[in-house]
Formats: C-alpha cells, sequence, structure tokens
C-alpha cells in the first residue's frame, strides 16, 4: 500500500498533544490515519534495509499540521446572501433569507452553491459540518451529491417548514416527512453523509408538522435531529404567541419528542435554569455561533454557564454569521466571552473546534484528531501567512501564545492545505 508519510516541523495533535518535527502516517487507500509520532521515529520505522522509504513523504517543514475543522451549524444556500444590511433575526429572514432560499428549487442553483459553499469551507480549513439546505428536496440532493464526490463528512436534510414563511418555501406537514424519508433512504450513512431531521424553527413549523418530526426522529437510531432555539428576544415573544400552553420554548420541542443526544439546537442564548436542566437531562446539544449572535445583535451567549449543563459546539451560522472561518469564528466567541469576564483560551479553543465539535456531534470515533483508524482529514496551517502574523509569530515565546495569535489574527489567508481522507482537496494558491 502506498502509505503517505508527513513529516512536519511542528504538529499539533490530540488535544493538548503537540509534537515538533513530528509526522503523521496516512494509509491514502482507505483515507484513515495509520500512526503519528516524532518524524525521526516514524522515518526510521518505513525505512528498509538500504535505509530508502517505502512510503511517499510529503515535508511541510515549518507548517502546523492540525486535523480538520468541523463547523456545527451552518446554512448553505445563505452563502449568497451573507451580510444583508440592517434587520436583526425576523425582518432579516422575511427581508433577505427566505428570498435567497427561494431560490433553491433549481437544481442548477442549488448544484453550483453547493459547489462554491463546499469549496468555500475546503478553503477555511473546514472538513466536516451540519449543515441547513432549504426546504426543496433538490437542495439536499445538490449538497449531498457535491459532499460524496468530495468525500466530506457531512449532515444536512430538507429544513421542515409549513406556516409564517413564504409559500414558495412551505411544504404540507406530511410532504415535508415524507421528503425527510426518502432523503434518509437515499442518503444516510451512504459513504460519508448523514441525514438531520431538520425543523427549521418552532415558529415556521405548524404543532402537527413538529409532532410528526418527532415520531421520525424516535424511530431511527443515527438519524440527527437539528433546528434553532432561544436566538432572540421577539423570536421568543413569538413562540410563547404561538405555544401559550407550554411553559416555554424549550418545552415546545420537547413536548413535540425532538431533544435527546443526536440534537443540536443552535444558539440558546436566552434560557431558563429550568431549560438548561432539560438540554442536561436528554443530552441535547448546544450549538453557540458568535459571528451571527454579533451580526444580528441577538446577545451574548455564556459559555461556561452552558457548559454546566451541556455540550457545546461552535458554529458559523452562515449567512447570520459573517465567516465561515473557524478560526474567525473562534476569535469573536473569545469576544464574546471577554464581555462577560470569561475566558477562552486557545486550547480550549481549538480543542473546541476540533475533536470537542466531533464529540458533540458523536462524531469523535472518525474524526476530530489523529488516532490511528482516525479519518484523515487535516489542514496544513501557515502560522506567518501574511507580513503582520509572521512579524508578530517572531514575538511569541510559547506555544500557548502562537496558538492564541493565531486564533485572534487567523482566518482562510493561513490555509495552505486541506486533506479530506487522506486526498488533498484545496491548496492555497501561491499566485
Ligand atoms: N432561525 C430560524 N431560521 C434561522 C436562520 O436561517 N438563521 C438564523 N440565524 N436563525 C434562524
Ligand atoms: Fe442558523
Amino acid at each position: 500500500r502506498d502509505i503517505t508519510l508527513l513529516p512536519v516541523i511542528e504538529g499539533v495533535q490530540v488535544y493538548p498533544q503537540y509534537i515538533a518535527d513530528g509526522a503523521l502516517v496516512v494509509d491514502d487507500m482507505i483515507g484513515c490515519i495509520v500512526e503519528y509520532g516524532r518524524s525521526e521515529t516514524i522515518l526510521s520505522k518505513y525505512a528498509n534495509e538500504e535505509g530508502r522509504l517505502a512510503v511517499k513523504v510529503h515535508d511541510y517543514r515549518d507548517k502546523l499540521i492540525m486535523p480538520g475543522f468541523i463547523d456545527t451549524h451552518v446554512h448553505y444556500p445563505q452563502i449568497d446572501m451573507i451580510a444583508a444590511y440592517g434587520e436583526q433575526l425576523l425582518d432579516w429572514l422575511n427581508n433577505y433569507t427566505f428570498v435567497t432560499e427561494a431560490n433553491f428549487g433549481d437544481p442548477k442553483v442549488a448544484h453550483d452553491t453547493a459547489q462554491f459553499f463546499l469549496n468555500q469551507l475546503l478553503a477555511n480549513g473546514t472538513t466536516s459540518a451540519m449543515v441547513f439546505s432549504t426546504s426543496h428536496p433538490e437542495s439536499v440532493n445538490a449538497f449531498f451529491t457535491e459532499s460524496h464526490k468530495l468525500n466530506t463528512r457531512m449532515i444536512t436534510g430538507n429544513v421542515l417548514m409549513d406556516q409564517n414563511a413564504p409559500d414558495n418555501l412551505c411544504v404540507p406537514a406530511e410532504q415535508g416527512i415524507r421528503d425527510t424519508q426518502n432523503i434518509i433512504d437515499n442518503w444516510h450513512e451512504r459513504g460519508r453523509q448523514h441525514v438531520a431531521i431538520t425543523p427549521r424553527f418552532a415558529i415556521t413549523s405548524t404543532p402537527k408538522q413538529l409532532q410528526m418530526a418527532g415520531e421520525l426522529y424516535a424511530s431511527y437510531e443515527s438519524v440527527y435531529l437539528q433546528t434553532h432555539l432561544a436566538e432572540n428576544h421577539d423570536e421568543i415573544a413569538f413562540v410563547k404567541q404561538l405555544y401559550p400552553t407550554h411553559k416555554g420554548y424549550l418545552d415546545v420541542y420537547d413536548d413535540m419528542g425532538l431533544l435527546g443526544r443526536r440534537t443540536t439546537l443552535a444558539h440558546g442564548i436566552h434560557l431558563e435554569i429550568s431549560e438548561y436542566e432539560r438540554l442536561r437531562a436528554t443530552g441535547t446539544q448546544i450549538s453557540h455561533c458568535p459571528t451571527s449572535n454579533l451580526f444580528l445583535g441577538s446577545g451574548l451567549f455564556d459559555l461556561p454557564k452552558t457548559l454546566r449543563y451541556t455540550g457545546v459546539s461552535i458554529a458559523t451560522d452562515v449567512g447570520a454569521g459573517t465567516s465561515l472561518s473557524m478560526l474567525t469564528t473562534l476569535s469573536e466567541a473569545y469576544k464574546i466571552q471577554q464581555l462577560q469576564s470569561n475566558q477562552l483560551s486557545a486550547h480550549q479553543g481549538l480543542y473546541q473546534i476540533t475533536l470537542g465539535n466531533a464529540q458533540s456531534l458523536l462524531l469523535d470515533n472518525k474524526i476530530g484528531n489523529f488516532m490511528p483508524n482516525k479519518e484523515a482529514d487535516f489542514v496544513v496551517i501557515d502560522m506567518g501567512a501574511t507580513a503582520l502574523l509572521e512579524r508578530r509569530m517572531a514575538q511569541t515565546k510559547t506555544l500557548e501564545e502562537q496558538l492564541f495569535v493565531l486564533m485572534m489574527l487567523g482566518d482562510d489567508r493561513v490555509i495552505d492545505q486541506t486533506v479530506i481522507a487522506g486526498v488533498s482537496r484545496y491548496r492555497k494558491s501561491t499566485l
């Protein structure tokens, strides 16, 4: 077998493991990690009696190798309306988002955008994501088709919405559920693709639709569920108006059977203690979306408080989020915690966007670090990609300091190469 060997001068491995002058051994026939270690040790192990290497060597001296980044909440169709001016959540949805999403019944639009979006993820070092498509099954088929070609590990599903949205996005409850069922039959666990049952949020689904989504969720062991929760005060008030007899926003989802360990709820900024307790009791995960929360003026997410109750992942939420870069996202997450006198260290942040996010999505047996037999999704990072970074890095004394500068100043410019299951899928243009 042609095993790829990747000696590096520096390399972050399992958090907080760091190997200066390390090597990563990849079996590129099966796309998995064989082992890693000090390059000297690895090189001698793979040399034959004449001292020649039985493997192909890629030298990334002076670069840093990290596991691929994972984005746990992002809307691929919204890449076409990212950075739309002036509104908070509900007006932003009505005035910009729904208008753009209506285009995705056209398979050509869906394929073009899915392809562009996936390439943008790779350019940002993101190798896996939990994604919203639109309510059109075409949008999901297009996304999975393009992802399957790239062999990226992705999760998505058709967005369920049957009220409080334009007619061209609403799909009757039974039809939406049938569409999801077909998508599960066609795509769930085909290659590296997974399906998530995807009610948009309590406002755009009738009780009947939410209930059917809950029944479908209960009938599968490995299908995911994703939706939004408690992002904005007007949104919460609207949910209370639609569901006056429920205890609160989370209780609507709880009552409909939507909570559980395979459920990821985006935002969860404004919650009562009883709601945090239900998150804990059900194992439901929260996805924190810092650039989105700032852009839509939604509020300040309390990371340490939420972590006391349940698993938290971190995500971009493009197109309300303003960057697909998980590094930029961490930098904004840090500032949101600073405003509340909380900290977010570089180790915690970088752990979160790799193994931490993998754990939240129950994918840590497959991705998230460089343990043997995991899938070889990784990024090659150029810590001195810009003149400023190069100058600033030269002033650092410790690894922690370097990683913190990377987290605060890094973005797509530091991503030199992105490798998916042992295959290089993105290389930064040097022109
Ligand atoms: N809540 C319901 N839909 C959306 C969406 O598309 N983006 C965000 N940020 N919040 C939502
Ligand atoms: Fe979202």
